[in-house]
């Protein structure tokens, strides 16, 4: 009878909870001897044999990337000074061309051939929606208006820094060109942009290297 004992209550009493002094499951034993037996493999494994790392070893590790990076990203992270005076010689104006109306970038099935507007607004007037500077104008073709349709183009994507200021500095070459029948000014737009013409070369000579490309 004594071996048999089964669903017997023990005396003790813990806050009006009890319990049975059942055998565990074969099942759970067996699992339980097993963890033990793998934990000893586990502690020679990596604690004492050194073939592979151990938990701390790849912290340390992980941590030691981390700094790396962040070095290596520290150069990065600072926002790009962006060039303040655009290209002007006709090699990169024509760069900046064949990338608006290429393929790839279709800048020109939104803003036209000739910038004059059809999707995109007239880029060749003084009324600008989102500013008129060149740093401006390579920010906002790099984040691009998904909302408004215009996808982000840049050097994430499919135009590298290079052919990014020579397309904005095509944009600025085009200033005042007047093409024909243009779109006309959207609501947004109705504000004249910067007044640059007049004051602004004057009141931004801070780090604009005139010579500089
Ligand atoms: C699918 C159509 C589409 C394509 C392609 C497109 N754009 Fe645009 N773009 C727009 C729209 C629409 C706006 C106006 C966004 C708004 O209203 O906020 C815009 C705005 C702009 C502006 C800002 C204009 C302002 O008044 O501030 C610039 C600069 C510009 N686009 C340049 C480019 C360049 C460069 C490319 C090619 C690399 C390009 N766009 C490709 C549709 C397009």
């Amino acid at each position: 009878m004594a071996q048999t004992r089964k669903d017997e209550l023990l005396d003790h009493d813990a806050d009006g909870i009890q319990e049975y002094d059942n055998s565990l499951p074969r099942w759970w034993l067996y699992m339980f001897y097993f963890t033990i037996v793998l934990s000893v493999g586990y502690m020679i494994y990596y604690h004492l044999t050194g073939t592979d790392r151990s938990m701390i070893a790849e912290y340390n590790a992980q941590l030691q990337e981390a700094a790396l990076l962040k070095k290596a990203n520290a150069g990065n992270s600072a926002p790009k000074a962006l060039p303040t005076s655009p290209l002007t010689d006709a090699a990169s104006l024509a760069k900046g061309q064949e990338v608006f109306e290429s393929v790839n970038s279709l800048c020109s099935t939104c803003h036209r051939n000739d910038l004059g507007g059809q999707v995109g607004p007239n880029l060749t007037d003084e009324y600008w929606i989102h500013g008129c500077d060149l740093p401006t104008i390579m920010n906002n073709i790099t984040t691009g208006f998904p909302e408004k349709g215009m996808l982000p183009y840049g050097s994430t994507n499919k135009l590298t820094d290079e052919q990014l200021l020579q397309v904005a500095s095509y944009i600025l070459s085009k200033k005042g060109s007047n093409p024909p029948d243009p779109k006309p000014i959207e609501a947004e737009r109705e504000v004249k942009c910067g007044d640059e013409d007049d004051e602004h070369h004057a009141g931004e000579d801070d780090d604009e290297g005139k010579e500089g490309h």
